[in-house]
């Protein structure tokens, strides 16, 4: 028997203002999302923006449901939204934000296992990452270059 060990290495920014300007941008877009977001049975909201290649700006939001799983998560509602109408385009970053109603969210909110398994199967798609960025209402933001720091052991279509 022995060991291996996985690691994953992200950035962490301090505040949003310190993000590259396109990131900057793009997290403005993921806040407007959240503020859209159909929440009724959780209060909280969680807003995904997309960047793709040719610019476009893709946005999504959690939409909830009175029959609780047929609700969907920000992250795949905008990725699928991106995958439906753009299927050549490249995803370059994503970014997400998340707002509780009740109580304020300052830690960054990552994406549900579902979410980076949805995410994973573009990026191995496109053959090239996606940089995701997320972050609560305010405070630091996380980065990682790539959806796989975020889900080290993969399941893709290789094992098929
Ligand atoms: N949610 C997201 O939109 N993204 C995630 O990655 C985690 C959870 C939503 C689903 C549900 O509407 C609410 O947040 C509470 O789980």
């Amino acid at each position: 028997m022995k060991k291996i060990q996985i690691q994953s290495e992200l950035d962490v920014y301090d505040d949003l203002s310190e993000l590259p300007k396109d990131a900057h941008e793009l997290m403005l877009a993921a806040f407007d999302a959240r503020d859209a977001a159909y929440a009724p049975y959780s209060q909280f909201h969680v807003g995904a923006a997309i960047l793709l290649d040719n610019g476009e700006v893709i946005k999504g939001n959690n939409q909830e449901n009175a029959a609780y799983p047929s609700g969907l998560c920000a992250e795949r509602t905008a990725i699928y939204y991106a995958g439906a109408n753009y299927p050549n385009a490249v995803i370059k970053m994503m970014a997400i934000s998340a707002k509780a109603k009740n109580k304020e969210t300052l830690t960054p909110i990552p994406p549900c296992g579902s979410c980076r398994q949805a995410i994973a199967e573009y990026e191995v798609k496109q053959k090239q990452p996606i940089e995701i960025f997320f972050m609560g209402e305010r405070g630091s933001v996380f980065k990682s270059d790539s959806l796989q720091n975020l889900l080290p052991l993969l399941f893709t279509q290789e094992y098929l």
